[in-house]
């Protein structure tokens, strides 16, 4: 059994200091195996906004945690066009993590994180072949009974929690990324971006998306809430790679209190709930897309 902290859209620079702390104490506390951070550390990618998150992985560090994070599109500068071009992740490098490519590896997990933040489509994420082709490597000798999982900071595919509720947008190359990523088996796909809670089999949103559990997080320590919800992350319990629970840890006003647990299995095709959706949402959401069409 293996516990995931997955938290995101930290957004330093607009975040709530009592929120971080609660974070730090929750974390503390519950010593989960890795948390994973999928993006969005800073709000505008300036330098103290990264001081800030680099003190706040540090502290987490010294607890004796296991972090991994990748950057968001809010960690490559906005306004500053030269650095936002030339050097867009640099201060990411510099602050957070000198590897995009970052992977953790335990007796029971295998994580990998991927970049998908890009200067040009400063919103929207993208992949490229080189990392498709990594995720096809990382994952080819890694035993089967370890639980495989792909961080991004913005969903593969197309969520029915965009603006407005209507489809998002899918990262560039989706399909080709789809197919990586069933290559290499993965049983979990971590992001963000979106600063909502959701989890749904990857199969019931596009087809081709292999036997993945799409698992996105909200906003951990930002202001920036969305839909009336608190701050909150998610405590994935990876009991097996076939049977997953997912508890989504919300702030009160106070502190960070976890919320019913939410179990997965995996039947052969799809992910099944064996309890309602963590956010009450995240199924029966229509019809599977085509994911040509999306
Ligand atoms: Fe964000
Ligand atoms: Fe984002």
């Amino acid at each position: 059994m293996a516990r995931i902290a997955h938290l995101s859209d930290l957004h330093f620079g607009a975040h709530d200091p009592a929120v971080v702390a609660g974070a730090e104490a929750w974390l503390a506390e519950k010593r989960p195996d890795l948390v994973a951070v999928s993006g969005d550390f800073t709000q505008r990618a300036r330098s103290d906004e990264y001081r800030e998150a680099a003190a706040f992985l540090d502290r987490i560090e010294a607890l004796g945690l296991a972090t991994l994070g990748v950057p968001g599109n809010h960690d490559v500068p906005l306004y500053d066009v030269v650095r936002r071009f030339t050097r867009p992740l640099d201060r990411y490098r510099r602050f957070i993590d000198d590897d995009l490519c970052p992977w953790f590896e335990s007796e029971t997990l295998a994580v990998l994180g991927i970049n998908t933040a890009r200067s040009l489509t400063f919103k929207d994420g993208r992949i490229s072949h080189a990392q498709m082709a990594l995720i096809r490597e990382r994952f080819r000798a890694v035993p089967k009974d370890r639980t495989r999982i792909l961080v991004t900071h913005h969903p593969l595919f197309a969520m029915p929690i965009g603006e407005a509720d209507a489809p998002s947008e899918a990262v560039g190359r989706h399909a080709e990324a789809l197919q990586a990523i069933a290559d290499a088996g993965v049983h979990i796909l971590l992001a963000g971006h979106f600063h909502r809670s959701f989890t749904e089999s990857a199969r019931r949103m596009v087809k081709n998306a292999g036997p993945a559990l799409v698992i996105q997080a909200g906003t951990a320590t930002s202001t920036r809430l969305r839909h009336g919800e608190s701050q909150s992350f998610n405590l994935i319990h990876a009991e097996r790679n076939d049977r997953i629970e997912v508890q989504v840890v919300a702030w009160d006003g106070a502190a960070f209190r976890e919320g019913s647990r939410a179990a997965f299995a995996f039947d052969g095709e799809n992910w099944q709930s064996l309890s309602p959706s963590p956010s009450g949402e995240g199924f029966g959401v229509g019809a599977v897309r085509d994911e040509a069409a999306v």
